[in-house]
């Protein structure tokens, strides 16, 4: 029993349930949309600067959960993940990683829209 209450009051589980939370909620909307699939392709009139700010801006911008941070003097956050290649980061965009929800939460976005967010993401952080 103390264990559990030690857990529970945990600020990154108590994090980690939210998200998951939207997540869920997230999830279901996403089904309701019934929106094509299209996996390989940029959708039609994408902008990865405005994706990144509907989708991405909220927890790659402050760094919320120890997600790295996005912008002008943040190139030291990307350089130890881009050593694994950039598909294994663009992968780990599309599949979520820890507390990284899979596609960014951008449920419409296809992989080709994921990449060139990520690499807006990089362009940005010099
Ligand atoms: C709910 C918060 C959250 C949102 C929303 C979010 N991210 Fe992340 N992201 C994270 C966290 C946390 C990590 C660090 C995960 C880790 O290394 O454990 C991360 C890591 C990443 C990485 C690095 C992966 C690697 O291999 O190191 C990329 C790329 C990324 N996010 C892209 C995106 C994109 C693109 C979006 C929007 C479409 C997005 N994220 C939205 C929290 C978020």
């Amino acid at each position: 029993m103390l264990t559990v209450k030690k857990v529970t009051s945990s600020p990154l589980l108590r994090i980690s349930l939210l998200l998951s939370a939207i997540l869920l909620a997230t999830a279901n909307f996403a089904d309701d949309s019934q929106q094509p699939l299209q996996l390989a392709a940029l959708t039609e009139g994408f902008n990865a600067e405005q994706t990144y700010m509907q989708s991405c801006f909220a927890c790659h911008s402050t760094g919320a959960a120890g997600a790295p941070k996005v912008g002008e003097g943040n190139a030291a956050e990307w350089a130890p993940r881009m050593e694994k290649g950039l598909d294994a980061v663009v992968n780990n965009a599309i599949n979520g990683l820890n507390t990284m929800p899979p596609k960014g939460l951008c449920f419409n976005c296809t992989d080709e829209d994921l990449r060139a967010i990520v690499q807006y993401m990089l362009d940005s952080s010099t």
